[in-house]
């Protein structure tokens, strides 16, 4: 099951909280703010959560900055990786940011995770690296 919701569904929010900080801050080591920041009250942010067999599997969001929505917090909890929710999640994002007008969708990407965008359409900005929540992240963007 896939959920997108806003910032004023706090039990779907508090299981997207769950997995940030199971994959980004336990597996990965990344900064607390990881969990949760100030885009996430943001009106205009959505969350997606992807859900099997009752309990929540996966997540991301999009935030808006300008005439352009920036994919973020994309995480699938380790023992569900590789069944395709990574790229349902990503999917559904973008048909959002589609919905909501986007001009232009954009991703930092970690750089173990470049190929998984380029699959999903996402090319290098040409910006250079940037370090996010203590990781290194490479600008992708996809009209
Ligand atoms: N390198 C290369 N290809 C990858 C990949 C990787 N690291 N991860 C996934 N892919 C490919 C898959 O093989 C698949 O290809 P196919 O469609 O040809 O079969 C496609 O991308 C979709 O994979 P999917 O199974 O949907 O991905 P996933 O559910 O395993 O999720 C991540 C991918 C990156 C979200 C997941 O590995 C994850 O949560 N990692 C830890 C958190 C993280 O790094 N998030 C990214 C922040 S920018």
């Amino acid at each position: 099951m896939i959920k997108i919701f806003d910032k004023n569904d706090k039990a779907e929010f508090a299981k997207a909280v769950d997995i940030r900080r199971t994959v980004f801050v336990d597996e990965q080591g990344a900064e607390n703010t990881a969990c949760t920041d100030g885009d996430d009250a943001s009106d205009s942010t959505r969350f997606v959560l992807v859900c099997r067999d009752g309990e929540a599997v996966g997540t991301g969001r999009i935030i808006k900055l300008g005439s352009a929505y920036k994919i973020g917090r994309v995480a699938v909890l380790e023992s569900e990786r590789g069944k395709g929710t990574g790229k349902i999640i990503i999917e559904t994002l973008c048909k959002e940011a589609k919905r909501l007008g986007a001009a232009e969708i954009t991703v930092n990407a970690q750089l173990h995770a470049v190929p998984f965008y380029e699959k999903l359409g996402f090319k290098p900005t040409g910006e250079k690296e940037v370090c996010e929540i203590g990781i290194i992240h490479l600008p992708m963007r996809k009209e």
